[in-house]
């Protein structure tokens, strides 16, 4: 009954694989197929942690997630404090985003977290022991329960990092209020609400056989003696080049393997002091290969999830500054020596291939039809063959492949004006197997040119995510009612310069400098090319790098002849709490401060520092606060402040 969500999965992959190998050509996999080829091949999986932002927004971030890897767990999307930020108050779009993209690439996703002392809101923390107690299982119920028919979510942390490192029960809120009886209780309500799922206690530094893994191993021992469903040990494996690799990890899966429940590798990433050698990269190298031939060699150690794929996302520099570059894939996506050391580990020489192609997708549908383009869409396939659904290619009607796509949809665009089209799609797996030619769909294109009225003005883009390299852009979309159909945005610098497009109400902006500041805005564009007014501009400034620090967003609300008003300016904590903040930026000369609030605001000829007031200074980690300020200005001038700078 337990493994059931496993059991089903794997009988529907075979049913599948013997259904489609009978009708369709495949072409095998190479030598050095993608990792999860390899691990489906030894019977284990290789996971990644995946980040919600940039797999809505970045194609590379996409590609490798769905390619390399069998397994995915959400880095942060199914925590507490996402998940219930308030009392009773749930919201899934993370969580179900991560399980969609796992659902459409044939991934399993390990649950995480539901029980941890970190991520979870201050309304639990400070509950009384019965009120408490009363939360997590109806937390535990909530959660557990939207999945539990779900057979993409196989398992779960039910608890996590409960002890201290000498051993003793951690002494966080959970166990000062509930003492050690809330780690039962846990895993009971966790089996009632999906009695199929594989329910795992989770932490760091239990890789070698020290007081903190011995801890573990006598808790767990215990609980199971006591018929409290615990199935499974994850060892997080949060590991750094500067201490020795711990040799014992093997023997330490194994005696944990004897009490019988599953192990897994669930968060392994291998960090770096200062910058990147190739000595360095060697040892980080070796280590990543010790992990997985460790796993390899224990029968009961289901896989390895790697925390992340890319440096660019990794935790790691926002905790231990100074260090870094712990994954298998640098800032730009290119491989390194780490992944290679994955992949050889688990490569056994055997060539594995994928010979199976995906499910044939669903007929297109076209909307959105211009003079010169088209959105496809259609239904997804799915893969079973280890090396996982990588897209689809669109074909017209004489088989020429006119577009590619990572996801169920794709725009068409240089389509002639009043022209019928017929277009089929075929999804296409990581091993370059392609599925049979869906049903074709046939568009015509509108007659083009008669289109001169220009979309409506896009809303003022508001900035979040913001990192030293990037940030995320939304705004209120435009109309079109000219005929041809919004088209898409165009996002500007200060300069006028174009810095991105879009076809959606938001951008993600990459490869912007750290520590500066941007001003942009966006214009609509029609399906004629007609672009509408410039939307008004928002100021935002990079963060400093990998030193954690604050960001600070400013919105320009109005303006007039002879003045505006900034509102809101929003700052944004860093991952350390703080008591205090200053946010610099700069006057056009002429301009002077009329009024300002939630903020207390000191000039010095052109620049203005505004400090916290009495009661907004306190800023936990990755909290945000806002204040405003309004301007007098010359009437002829149209100039505003610039240069936010979180101190
Ligand atoms: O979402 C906010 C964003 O709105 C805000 O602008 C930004 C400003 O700093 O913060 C964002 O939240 C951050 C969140 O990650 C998402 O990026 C939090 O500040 C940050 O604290 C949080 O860090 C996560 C950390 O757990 C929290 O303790 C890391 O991404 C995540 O990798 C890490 O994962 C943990 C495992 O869950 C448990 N084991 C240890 C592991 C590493 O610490």
């Amino acid at each position: 009954m337990r493994s059931l969500k496993w059991r089903s999965v794997a009988a529907a992959a075979l049913a599948l694989a013997s259904a489609a190998a009978t009708v369709l050509v495949a072409t095998p996999a190479s030598a050095d197929a993608a990792l999860r080829v390899h691990a489906q091949a030894r019977g284990k999986f290789i996971g990644t942690a995946l980040a919600t932002s940039p797999l809505a927004n970045e194609t590379a971030y996409r590609n490798i997630a769905q390619s390399e890897f069998n397994q995915v767990t959400a880095e942060n999307a199914m925590k507490w404090s996402d998940t219930e930020p308030n009392d009773n108050q749930y919201t899934f779009s993370g969580a179900d985003q991560i399980v969609n993209f796992a659902t459409a690439n044939n991934q399993q996703v390990h649950g995480h977290t539901l029980v941890w002392h970190s991520q979870t809101p201050g309304w639990v923390q400070n509950l009384s022991a019965t009120n408490m107690r009363t939360a997590m299982n109806d937390h535990i119920a909530t959660v557990v329960g939207r999945y539990a028919s779900n057979p993409t979510v196989v398992s779960w942390d039910v608890v996590n990092e409960v002890f201290e490192e000498n051993g003793s029960f951690r002494s966080s809120f959970w166990y000062n209020t509930l003492g050690s009886s809330f780690i039962a209780d846990a895993f009971r309500a966790a089996r009632a609400a999906d009695p199929d799922a594989r329910l795992c206690i989770n932490d760091y530094n239990v890789e070698g056989i020290n007081a903190k893994s011995t801890a573990m191993y006598n808790l767990v021992s215990q609980l199971r003696s006591q018929n409290v469903p615990v199935d499974c040990v994850g060892f997080q494996s949060h590991l750094s080049t500067q201490y020795g690799f711990p040799n014992d990890l093997q023997q330490n899966l194994q005696r944990f393997a004897n009490l019988g429940v599953q192990v897994r590798i669930t968060e392994l990433d291998v960090r770096i002091q200062g910058s990147r050698t190739s000595a360095k990269d060697a040892t980080q190298a070796t280590y990543y290969r010790n992990v997985v031939n460790a796993c390899l060699a224990v029968t009961a150690c289901a896989g390895v999830t790697i925390w992340g794929f890319t440096d660019k996302y990794s935790w790691v520099p926002d905790t231990f500054p100074g260090e870094g570059f712990a994954l298998l894939y640098d800032n730009n996506y290119s491989q390194k020596p780490s992944y290679t050391a994955v992949h050889d580990a688990l490569d056994d020489g055997t060539n594995p291939t994928d010979t199976t192609p995906p499910t044939t997708p669903g007929a297109p549908t076209a909307s959105g039809i211009t003079s010169s383009g088209a959105s496809l869409s259609w239904t997804a396939s799915t893969d079973s063959g280890g090396s996982g659904l990588a897209g689809y290619n669109v074909y017209n009607s004489s088989g020429t492949q006119i577009a590619t796509s990572t996801t169920n949809s794709a725009t068409l665009s240089g389509l002639s004006a009043s022209t019928a089209y017929t277009v089929y799609v075929r999804a296409r797996d990581g091993a370059g197997n392609l599925s049979s030619n869906s049903t074709s769909t046939t568009f015509t294109t509108t007659g083009g040119s008669s289109d001169t009225t220009a979309p409506t003005t896009p809303g003022t883009p508001a900035a979040s995510s913001i990192t030293s390299s990037g940030a995320t852009l939304s705004w209120t979309a435009s109309t079109d009612s000219g005929g041809s159909g919004l088209a898409g945005y165009n996002v500007y610098n200060s300069g006028g310069t174009q810095i991105a497009t879009s076809t959606t109400n938001s951008a993600t902006l990459t490869g912007l400098s750290a520590s500066t500041a941007y001003t942009v805005y966006v214009r609509a564009r029609d399906g004629a090319g007609n672009l509408s007014s410039n939307s008004a501009s928002v100021t935002f400034t990079t963060t400093g790098g990998s030193t954690g620090g604050c960001t600070v967003a400013a919105t320009l609300q109005t303006q007039w002849g002879g003045g505006y008003v900034v509102q809101p300016v929003t700052v944004t904590n860093g991952s350390s709490a703080r008591t205090s903040w200053a946010i610099t930026f700069t006057l056009p000369s002429g301009h002077t401060i009329v009024g300002s609030w939630n903020a207390v605001l000191t000039v010095s000829g052109n620049t203005v520092t505004a400090r916290n007031a009495a009661y907004n200074g306190n800023l936990g980690s990755g909290a945000s606060t806002t204040f405003g300020f309004q301007v007098a200005r010359p009437s002829s001038d149209t100039s505003t402040a610039s240069g936010y700078t979180c101190a």
